[in-house]
Formats: C-alpha cells, sequence, structure tokens
C-alpha cells in the first residue's frame, strides 16, 4: 500500500497539515459559491418610479413610466399608458427578471423586465396572434409593431401612483339604421395633418396649409376638407365642454379663417376616454362634443376607436358608433362621418347604417412601398360591394410627396387609390411641393376618375404573378383601366377587353401621358415600370 505520507508512527502531523488545506479550500470554495449565489438570494429591490424614453417610428419621443412595488416575488404596481396610469397585473419578480400584464380590454400585453446593473430592460411580448410578421386587424398602426426594448432608469424611490377616475358605465343606443345623410357623394378629397405632423400639428400650421391648399391648386382641383387629426384636445370646462390646448387658441376662428379660404375643415375624435396619442376622448361626452364642434364650424369628423375597447365590449362597437352619428345628426350641421376602426368587425356592411360615410379598411399606412402596396392592393379587394355614393372604403391617407417611395411609386399610390374610389387626403408638406408631386397630387384625368359619379369602387380582372390589371365602369360608358407592375423589373403588360368589360375596337386615352394613344381591337399592351402604373380610359 502506498504511503501518501499520512500514517506516521511518531505524531500524526503532515495529516493535521493535510486536513487544514482541505478546510481552508472549503471554505473558500463555499465563500465563492455564496458570492455566486449572492445576487439572487439578495437581489436588488425594484421598488420606485422607473422611467424610459421611446424613440417612435414617425421620429417623436415617448416616455414610458412604470411603478413597481416589490415585495418578495409579488410586484405590483402600474404603468403610465396613453390613457393614463392603470394598474397592472400578474405581477411576479424571479432573482433580477420581472413581468406583469397590461390588460386593454380582451387584449393581455406582457411585460417582461430584467435588472442589468441600475437599469431596468424592458421588452414588449406581442400579444397571441399579434407578432411583428403580419398585421392584425384591429389596434392603431395596424396594432403590434414589432419587438422594442426600453432601458428605464430609476427616477424615485416611491411607486405611487393615481389611476384615472372610474368612468360612468356605457349608455349605448339600440341599433338602428340611420337615414343617409346625403353628404359625400363623391369620394371626400383634402388634407389631413397626421402623416405628416403627428403631434406637431397646430393653428398656425393649419392657417399656412389653408393659404397652400389654395396658392398650390389644390383646392381647386378638389381637396377642400383641412382636417386636424390627433393632439388639438385640451381639458374640459366645468360644463363638460372640451376645450381645445395652448396649440389651437381660438377653434372657431380658426374654422371661420378656413372656411374664408373656400375650404372646410376637419376635426378628429374617439368613442373611447381618450385618443390614440392619449388625449381627451368623446366617451360619455358624444352629444355635447358634437354640439361643440358644429358650433365651431367643423365639416368632418374622423372618430377613432382606439382606448375604446377600455370601456366597450367588441360586439358593442356598431352602437358606440351610432351613438356620435346620431350626436352628429342631431346637430343639424352636415358633418361628413368618417369611422377609424381600422376595418374590424366588416365595418363595410354596417358602416353606412351608423351613419358613417367612411370607414378605415386596415391599420395606419406608412410612407413605404411594401406598406402601401399590402394596403392597396392586397387589403382592399372584395370589399368593393360595400361602396358606393355616401359610403366609402378608406383604405387610409395618402403619402404621396413624404420622401420615401419613388415617383414611380407615388403614381401607383395615386392611381391605385383613385382606382379604388378611396377618399383622397393628401398627407404631406402642401406648402412645399415638387413640381413631380403637383403633377401627380392634381392629375386631373386620375382625380376625374376617383371622383366619378357611379362611385364603383375597382377590383383586379386579371393578375400574373406581380402584374395586375384593374379596371371599373365610369359614368359616361367608359372604362378606366389600370396596369399594375408590383414586380422589381419593368414589364410588358397586356390588358385583355375581354377581362376589362370593355367592347373593342375602343378608344385609349393615357391618364399620365395625358395623351390619346388611338383605337386597339382587343387589347392594349404597355411596357410598366417597376412598382408604376399606366392608367387608361376606354371608350
Ligand atoms: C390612429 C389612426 C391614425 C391617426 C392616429 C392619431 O393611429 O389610425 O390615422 O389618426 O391614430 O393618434
Amino acid at each position: 500500500m502506498p504511503d501518501f505520507g499520512l500514517r506516521s508512527n511518531h505524531d500524526n502531523k503532515p495529516y493535521k497539515t493535510a486536513l487544514r488545506i482541505v478546510i481552508c479550500l472549503e471554505t473558500v470554495r463555499t465563500f465563492l459559491l455564496s458570492l455566486f449565489f449572492l445576487p439572487s438570494l439578495f437581489s436588488a429591490d425594484v421598488t420606485g418610479k422607473w422611467v424610459a424614453e421611446m424613440n417612435l417610428p414617425n421620429g417623436d419621443k415617448r416616455e414610458q413610466v412604470y411603478f413597481l412595488k416589490q415585495d418578495g416575488s409579488t410586484l405590483t404596481g402600474g404603468m403610465r399608458t396613453q390613457f393614463g396610469d392603470e394598474p397592472f397585473t400578474d405581477g411576479a419578480i424571479n432573482g433580477d427578471e420581472l413581468s406583469f400584464v397590461m390588460v386593454n380590454g380582451d387584449r393581455r400585453m406582457t411585460y417582461k423586465g430584467k435588472l442589468e446593473g441600475d437599469q431596468l430592460k424592458i421588452t414588449l411580448q406581442p400579444p397571441p396572434g399579434m407578432g411583428p410578421g403580419g398585421p392584425p386587424p384591429g389596434g392603431a398602426g395596424g396594432g403590434f409593431r414589432g419587438m422594442r426594448e426600453m432601458v428605464a432608469k430609476r427616477v424615485s424611490n416611491d411607486p405611487s401612483f393615481t389611476p384615472p377616475p372610474p368612468l360612468p358605465p356605457p349608455n349605448l343606443p339600440e341599433l338602428k339604421a340611420l337615414a343617409d345623410n346625403k353628404l359625400a357623394r363623391t369620394p371626400p378629397m383634402g388634407w389631413n395633418s397626421w402623416n405628416l405632423f403627428a403631434r406637431r400639428i397646430d393653428d398656425k400650421t393649419v392657417r399656412e396649409m389653408a393659404d397652400a391648399l389654395v396658392s398650390s391648386g389644390m383646392r381647386d382641383a378638389g381637396y377642400v376638407y383641412l382636417n386636424i387629426d390627433d393632439t388639438w384636445q385640451g381639458k374640459r370646462d366645468a360644463n363638460g365642454v372640451l376645450q381645445p390646448n395652448e396649440k389651437f387658441p381660438d377653434m372657431k376662428a380658426l374654422a371661420d379663417y378656413v372656411h374664408s379660404k373656400g375650404l372646410k375643415i376637419g376635426i378628429y375624435s374617439s368613442p373611447g376616454p381618450r385618443t390614440c396619442a392619449g388625449f381627451e376622448g368623446s366617451y360619455a361626452h358624444e352629444e355635447i362634443d358634437a354640439r361643440t364642434w358644429a358650433a365651431w364650424g367643423f365639416d368632418y369628423l374622423k372618430y377613432d376607436w382606439c382606448s375604446a375597447p377600455r370601456v366597450y365590449k367588441p360586439e358593442q362597437m356598431r352602437a358606440a358608433y351610432q351613438k356620435m352619428g346620431e350626436a352628429l345628426r342631431a346637430t343639424g350641421r352636415p358633418i361628413i362621418y368618417s369611422l377609424c376602426q381600422y376595418g374590424q368587425q366588416n365595418v363595410g356592411t354596417w358602416g353606412a347604417l351608423v351613419g358613417g360615410n367612411l370607414w378605415r379598411t386596415t391599420g395606419d399606412i406608412r410612407d413605404q412601398w411594401a406598406s402601401m402596396e399590402r394596403i392597396g392592393f392586397d387589403q382592399q379587394t372584395g370589399l368593393e360591394k360595400n361602396a358606393g355614393p355616401g359610403r366609402w372604403n378608406d383604405p387610409d391617407m395618402l403619402e404621396i410627396g413624404n420622401g420615401h417611395m419613388t415617383t414611380a411609386e407615388y403614381q401607383t399610390h395615386m392611381s391605385l387609390w383613385s382606382m379604388l374610389a378611396s377618399p383622397l387626403l393628401a398627407g404631406n408638406d402642401v406648402r412645399n411641393m415638387t413640381p413631380e408631386i403637383k403633377a401627380i397630387l392634381m392629375n386631373k384625368e386620375v382625380i376625374a376618375v376617383d371622383q366619378d359619379k357611379l362611385g364603383h369602387q375597382a377590383a383586379p380582372v386579371w393578375k400574373e404573378g406581380k402584374l395586375e390589371v384593374w379596371a371599373r365602369p365610369l359614368a359616361d360608358g367608359s372604362r378606366a383601366v389600370a396596369l399594375f407592375n408590383r414586380g422589381d423589373a419593368p414589364a410588358k403588360i397586356t390588358a385583355r377587353w375581354s377581362d376589362a368589360g370593355v367592347k373593342g375596337p375602343a378608344a385609349v386615352r393615357d391618364l399620365w401621358a395625358h395623351k390619346d394613344l388611338g383605337k386597339f381591337k382587343d387589347e392594349f399592351t404597355a411596357e410598366v415600370p417597376s412598382h408604376g402604373t399606366v392608367m387608361l380610359k376606354v371608350k
């Protein structure tokens, strides 16, 4: 047996030394291990008010505020949403990771956080069916726009917050069919502040836009509604009358100014307690708000669902829209009523019955080919039966001139919206337009197709890969025919008269070249640039 030096006939010194070394190593090991587990045993308390700054896609910044109170593994508290400070549910904390759920109607948004040093990194998990891949119906901006990571810093150790006061219960009318208000016999045309200005719209800019709509020729081309979108609202006075905020000192004077230019003026609100941008909505104040807008002289209302799921069940949506439809009628003023609920619940089948003249069919458009293409080509087909004089599908406002599409793509945007008999609400800076953009927005021949009295929304009559031919009948017996190339290379496209419902031989006019091209017996072929359009009037 080998001698390890532990045995001695005289004393056990080597044995004791070895034992001491073992004990020592063991102590070091225990110490190191305890260091490793220490953070989870005594993890930092997240209690306090945390603030993250968020960059929005439109360049705006928004503060995200979290109120967190930690008690062992339980987390309670709330979050500042655009609808006010609201409690969360299902709060949990495990080591340096936490999670909680914000509930909006039937939608649950899960937030997950991780403590890293003095920062809290928070990500929003998409609710089921709302992944970054596809645009869901329902939800401003098409709902969830992908995972965002917010980095929050603790600004105070006090987690307390004040939830908004409780709201009165919904008080909705019995469903019925409102009579046609006789407005919007052709799709509304005008300008809206949201695409370009978002929150930065104010009295001065609206007046400048009014001047520019006139001086640029836009008004005379048909763009008469000057619509103020979200962020004009202030607080309600003691009588419940909604006041504008400091950006809009005098709404009546502003409406008078816009009217003095031969234009009409539009405003924006929500059936919910808050608008999408978090301003005061019309919930429980529908009649008084409609009266206020009528007294100021407004001619158009966009009514945006947004926070309404906080107070209404999905099946109450139609009644909530009818309530404002009735309130607008009761004012006696002709006011175009624009529904904005992103196409939920087959709105085209009931939008007109609640008094609506137009209704959004999708989430928000962006100034990008992919967004415009998806909304215009893919998400409108099949809805054409719901459209007609006084009742229009609204694929959202125009992005023409906002700078992120090519001239060919903007021509396609204008052609497609006109084929669709869509509202034409410009969203660009009309104070400052290039000749190309003016030529697109003010192409009288294309506008005439949009504004055709028949009000017949086009649909594709032929498709092959990325090439499409669309057609619609016009009031004078002719047809508008559009050859669209959605592909990445120029392509020859043939429009066959048999597909387009034309009896040949037919005279063809090119609505972008402003040229008569002669008579064609059975079909017409053109080379169409990538993402471009050839638009014809065929008789
Ligand atoms: C929603 C609408 C937009 C715009 C904004 C304003 O996103 O769909 O068109 O009105 O709200 O907050």
